[in-house]
């Protein structure tokens, strides 16, 4: 045990209990919560370091506090290796998540009442990108596109254009948390300049794929600015980065510092470094692959196995499964099901769904955390079998202490970066 556990052991056992608990339940359950991950032990050690005491306001060599001289070093490596992964002309590494990071991208380039064109939430869009209950929802006016269920989920661009030539917009918005398809960045790109507006994509969900290479990059499209955040499939601490063209970058910067944050949190700062350089080694690409073959197969083999899935399967890390269309059973019921033998996953909202956020159709599965603990083909076969076992026998309380026994096994054989074993 290494010297801050033991001070948090003795120190506050309240939190260190709940501490080895949450330890537990990562060990010994599967994460299939497409936005989750297992970050780098080295990412874990920097964000419980000295750097946590560190105010560092402003920017390396422009800072409203002293003592800078490692933080700098620190800030300036993020920035060079974010620059380098992602083709980008400019980074901003201080986005304390990822709606604070879409909020200084949108205030960077618009004023309050100004139009977005942005996906239809149900269709797979973020609450940042619009949802009446983000306050982004009520500074900005957005207008939405949607994906076309009777064209296996595509998007019309025709229609696109059509809504964009109607409302103006200052701003072309891509990106998403529930869509399973690659984006045509170039025909968002094409309407956009069409209409005079900014190009912006939010790839949160994306980082890693795009990172490792097999997702396409928006900025190789000519896009204005691109968001995402670190710790989804990129695998890094909780933060924001934002890239975008060197004539937006003094816009973004002060958008972020003093617009909207103050100090940035210099540990998570130094462990997305980390992140980027481990991005940027080869392994990483092999990485990417892995997660995107993994998502294939699942998918696959859930279909095989009757689930129905939003636009019929997936090109990248994730899928929706239509539980009430598949099985009878709604995603609350369904989420439920797959936690009691150890399958983290969340309800979904499906496309223009007729039930309520909290009971929605449909659950989504995703497999970078999977893939960081090393599972391939053998294991996505064997959980579309147990993800559907789960759901269909959830009445069963054999079966779910046999099928849970069988999870805490095939875990302790893929124990989680950092943890020791399974406890
Ligand atoms: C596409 C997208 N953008 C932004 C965010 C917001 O990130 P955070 O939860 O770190 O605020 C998310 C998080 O799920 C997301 O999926």
């Amino acid at each position: 045990m290494d010297g801050n556990r033991l001070s948090l052991t003795a120190g506050d056992p309240q939190v260190y209990a709940a501490l080895a608990g949450e330890e537990r339940r990562q060990s010994r359950g599967i994460e299939l919560i497409p936005s989750e991950n297992y970050t780098w032990p080295e990412v874990l050690a920097v964000l419980g370091s000295v750097l946590t005491n560190k105010y560092s306001e402003g920017y390396p060599g422009r800072r409203y506090y002293g003592g800078q001289e490692y933080t700098d070093v620190i800030e300036e490596l993020a920035r060079e290796r974010a620059r380098r992964l992602f083709r980008a002309e400019h980074a901003n590494v201080q986005p304390l998540s990822g709606s604070p990071m879409n909020q200084a991208a949108y205030f960077a380039c618009l004023k309050p009442g100004d139009t977005i064109l942005a996906m239809e939430l149900s269709h797979g869009g973020h609450l940042t990108h619009g949802a009446p209950v983000s306050h982004m929802g009520k500074v900005f006016n957005f207008t939405r596109y949607r994906t076309r269920t009777d064209l296996g989920g595509a998007i019309d661009f025709d229609e696109v254009r059509a809504i964009a030539l109607k409302s103006r917009p200052k701003l072309v918005l891509c990106g998403h948390s529930s869509y399973p398809r690659e984006l045509d960045y170039a025909a968002f790109k094409r309407i956009a300049d069409e209409v005079g507006a900014l190009t912006m994509a939010d790839i949160s969900h994306l980082g890693g794929l795009v990172a490792g290479g097999v997702s396409a990059n928006p900025l190789d499209a000519g896009f204005d600015i691109v968001t995402t955040t670190t710790h989804k499939s990129l695998r890094g601490p909780r933060g924001g980065l934002i890239l975008c063209r060197s004539g937006l970058a003094r816009a973004i910067d002060s958008s972020v510092f003093p617009g909207l944050q103050g100090g940035p949190h210099m540990n998570a700062v130094a462990g997305a470094a980390i992140t980027f350089g481990k991005a940027l080694q080869p392994e990483f690409k092999d990485y990417a692959r892995r997660v995107k073959d993994n998502a294939g197969l699942l998918a696959s083999g859930l279909a095989a196995r009757g689930a129905a899935l939003v636009t019929g399967g997936t090109d990248n890390h994730l899928m929706v499964i239509n539980t009430v269309a598949s099985y009878g059973v709604d995603g609350d019921e369904a989420e439920r099901a797959l936690d009691r033998v150890g399958i983290t996953t969340n309800k979904q909202v499906i496309p223009d769904d007729p039930r309520p956020p909290l009971r929605p159709s449909g659950i989504r599965l995703g497999t970078p955390a999977c893939t960081t603990r090393g599972m391939g083909p053998a294991e996505m076969d064997l959980l579309a079998g147990a993800i559907v076992e789960a759901i269909v026998n959830r009445g069963n309380e054999a079966s779910v202490r046999e099928l849970g026994a069988r999870i805490r096994e095939l875990c302790a054989r893929h124990p989680v970066p950092g943890l020791a074993a399974a406890a």
